[in-house]
């Protein structure tokens, strides 16, 4: 990875290659951690960062449902972040904000080891890579399932959790495909590793229900709302695995990855990239970098105290 001159840590701002915390950590040994993927882009605006507060309220969320209480609010952890990108100098970036159970004790139940928190910023183009952007990419149905509210909490962002998204990744990557992507516990389409999926089936536009165990996703969300804005009928619904294979188009979308075609999946080769999926790509990334004014409202400029004052 690239990296930045900062990292801001428990409220200070530290050199890159001093962000260091002690092996005894707690979230190192059980995953006891909370994070966010979030990007700024740059826009005619300046740099700004996309639904940054949206995702702030999930990292609270997130933590919440773990029982990890977190030393700052969201307005603290957004003027962090927004001044460890001025001070980064980064016109674009992705942003990976932590909460972590630290160095005290070991127990499970270890209520007196505090909770650290870090915000780290460094260039990092599109996930999956900016070329599958256009040509769309192949995925496989992992034969690991997501994991289920049984026993996790699918509706967190939670570190340890990610190991469910590692399994899948890695068996999809090691047979040569680009992407996982995971049924539920009842064997419903629910997300990609890192991504939630979106379906064409005769023109409507149809994505897993929260009941699928899904993320509820930043990049869903606003997908959803653009595409409902430019008329398309967004459905949520339990998806089939069959229905992937006859879909008219199929697409991701995350922070990392942004929106993505798919244009395989189980070797079932899928129209690629489809109409409606380029026309809502178009619209998201327009509004990702600024150009779509009806969605301003989702950025925050990272210099608006500078911007205001002058
Ligand atoms: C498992 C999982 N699903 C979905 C998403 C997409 O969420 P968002 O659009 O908020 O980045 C992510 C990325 O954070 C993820 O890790």
């Amino acid at each position: 990875m690239e990296k930045a001159e900062s990292i801001w840590m428990n409220g200070e701002f530290v050199a890159w290659d001093d962000a260091k915390v002690h092996v005894l950590s707690h979230g190192l040994h059980y995953g006891t951690g909370v994070f966010e993927g979030i990007r700024a882009y740059e826009t005619p605006g300046g740099t700004a960062v996309f639904r940054h507060r949206d995702h702030l309220e999930r990292l609270r969320r997130s933590a919440q449902l773990y029982y990890l209480p977190l030393p700052y609010d969201v307005e603290e952890m957004r003027a962090a972040t927004n001044e460890l990108i001025r001070r980064n100098g980064l016109a674009s970036c992705y942003i990976r904000p932590l909460a972590f159970r630290g160095y005290g004790e070991l127990g499970l139940f270890a209520k007196s080891s505090p909770i650290e928190v870090t915000i780290a910023t460094w260039p990092w183009g599109a996930y999956l890579g900016d070329e599958s952007k256009q040509t769309g990419i192949r995925a496989k149905v992992s034969s690991w399932r997501r994991i289920s509210p049984d026993g996790l909490i699918p509706q967190a962002k939670a570190s340890g959790q990610y190991l469910n998204s590692i399994l899948a990744k890695t068996e999809s990557a090691n047979a040569g495909y680009d992407e996982a992507i995971l049924l539920d516990d009842r064997g419903m389409v629910c997300e990609g590793s890192g991504e939630n999926i979106f379906v064409v089936r005769e023109g409507q536009i149809l994505t897993p229900p929260h009941s699928a165990s899904i993320l509820d996703g930043v990049s869903r969300r606003s997908v959803m709302q653009i595409a409902r804005d430019l008329g398309y009928a967004v459905v949520e619904r339990d998806i089939g695995r069959a229905e992937l294979y006859l879909a008219e188009e199929v697409f991701l979308t995350g922070t990392a990855a942004e929106l993505v075609p798919v244009r395989e999946i189980d070797d079932h080769a899928l129209p690629c990239p489809g109409e409606i999926t380029q026309v809502v790509q178009a619209k998201f990334e327009d509004a990702l970098h600024g150009r779509a004014p009806e969605y301003s409202e989702w950025l925050d400029p990272v210099d608006e105290p500078s911007r205001v004052a002058s």
